[in-house]
């Protein structure tokens, strides 16, 4: 039998109405001869109120012996009430239960993180959980939204690839039949090549990693936002990714209001964020950390301590540019008027959460690329095609990655990247 079910985000819709929700118990209080059913249908959450002169004798029974997460088709009449969180209350007229759910392994006490990363299955029903998800889903969204009404076209890269964008070290090896393959670390070699087919471009998909250290900072599967962009230039690059991280922040924060005060996040640390955005040199970064007693050497990549301690200067996100060559990847294009830096940035997000975009304008000249690949030792036959974008109608360019997972924890305000993809894969973790 089909119903006709009403979402509880629609609740304001059906004021002093009789109606239906499929829903989950997520938690039941009694006071006597009333009692209080927390229910949860994914949208979002409202109070049951089942009195017992107001009901059946078998919907009073029913609802005795309900367990946390029982599986429920509740009706009602929804009633507007200031003191609910939600605003509003169901006056309990009917309950079926479709499932009497087992003892449930997530109750309200506390739990050990693995416990919980062991119930992901589950973890994610909790309201913590799902404001984040829902913040992640509002997120993409507002990506999509940005480049779309810009006129970027949607592209695919692909997730087997026969070599590397950045770097061996953390490669993730399969076979590919008889060859070897690699997941995609990037899919920026390959938007690059649309670029130049299709003007300005962005990727959105998974990227692999096999990163070996535990960091809160690292998974190894997470999802990258990619933008390429024929004749723009390192500055040009810079203004777009101001505008873009603004248009997403402050997205969330009209859209998602709700599931932030779940999370507790302090709206006032994202109210601000509005381009343009800081930008400072890594020599003024390594000054910066010297002279505020850090042990740094030119030529040195930053770590998370680093990253965090030349944030703490700003509420806003801030670039990093002009990096030395020698530590950044082969394809960056250097600075013409200092070669020994190359044209890029990496925007560090305030608080503490980190580089969320790395990102650069792209070497044109075949010359130099191929000289690249000779100092990375890149083999020419693997990365030809990638060569033949210089050759065939050069351009400037430019284009930059944003960490999905990076940019939630931070909107979100939490500790740990695991909380903000569905199902992390971290190291030694595959489960479930
Ligand atoms: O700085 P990265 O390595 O840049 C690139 O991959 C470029 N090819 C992107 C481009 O220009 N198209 O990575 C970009 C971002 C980082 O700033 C970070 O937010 C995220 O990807 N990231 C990770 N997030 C979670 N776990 C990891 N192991 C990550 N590695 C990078």
């Amino acid at each position: 039998m089909s119903r006709n079910l009403v979402m509880i985000r629609e609740a304001d819709r059906y004021v002093e109405q009789s109606v239906t929700i499929g829903c989950w118990l997520h938690n039941m209080r009694s006071s006597g001869k009333i009692r209080f059913l927390q229910l949860r249908d994914g949208s979002g959450y409202i109070q049951g109120v089942v009195v017992k002169n107001e009901v059946s004798e078998q919907v009073w029974e029913d609802t005795g012996k309900l367990t946390q997460e029982s599986s429920l088709y509740v009706t009602g009449i929804i009633r507007e009430d200031t003191r609910s969180k939600g605003g509003f209350e169901l006056s309990v007229m009917g309950v079926e239960v479709i499932q009497l759910a087992n003892d449930y392994p997530i109750t309200p006490k506390e739990h050990g993180v693995d416990y919980l990363m062991d119930h992901r299955h589950l973890w994610i029903r909790t309201p913590r959980q799902r404001a984040i998800l829902v913040v992640r889903a509002q997120i993409i969204r507002a990506v999509q939204q940005f480049f779309d009404e810009r006129g970027f076209q949607l592209v695919d890269p692909p997730i087997l690839t026969p070599s590397s964008c950045e770097g061996t070290t953390n490669l993730f090896h399969t076979k590919y039949f008889d060859e070897d393959a690699y997941l995609t670390q990037s899919g920026q070699l390959y938007m690059e090549a649309a670029a130049m087919a299709l003007g300005r471009v962005y990727s959105f998909g998974p990227t692999f990693r096999a990163e070996k250290s535990k960091t809160r900072r690292h998974l190894i599967e997470f999802w990258m936002i990619e933008p390429e962009m024929a004749f723009v230039t390192h500055e040009q690059n810079l203004d777009i990714q101001e505008q873009f991280i603004t248009h997403v922040v402050q997205s969330v924060l009209a859209n998602c209001r709700k599931e932030l005060e779940t999370l507790e996040r302090d709206l006032s640390k994202l109210e601000g964020i509005q381009a343009p955005f800081p930008r400072i040199t890594y020599d003024e970064a390594v000054q910066f950390l010297k002279n505020n007693g850090h042990e740094f050497e030119w030529g040195e990549d930053f770590g998370a301590p680093h990253e965090t301690a030349i944030a703490q200067s700003y509420d806003k996100p801030v670039f990093i540019t002009h990096y030395p060559t020698e530590i950044k990847a082969f394809y960056m294009k250097p600075d013409p008027d200092r070669p020994e830096v190359v044209l890029c940035a990496d925007m560090i997000a305030p608080e503490g959460y980190g580089e969320i975009i790395g990102g650069s304008q792209r070497i044109d000249d075949p010359d130099l690329m191929e000289e690249r690949f000779r100092q990375h030792e890149l083999s020419k036959e693997a990365y030809q095609w990638y060569l033949d974008l210089r050759t065939y109608g050069s351009v400037p360019h430019s284009g930059f990655g944003l960490g999905l997972e990076r940019t939630v924890a931070w909107i979100c305000g939490l500790d740990h990247v695991r909380e903000t993809i569905p199902f992390p894969r971290l190291l030694n973790r595959l489960y479930p």
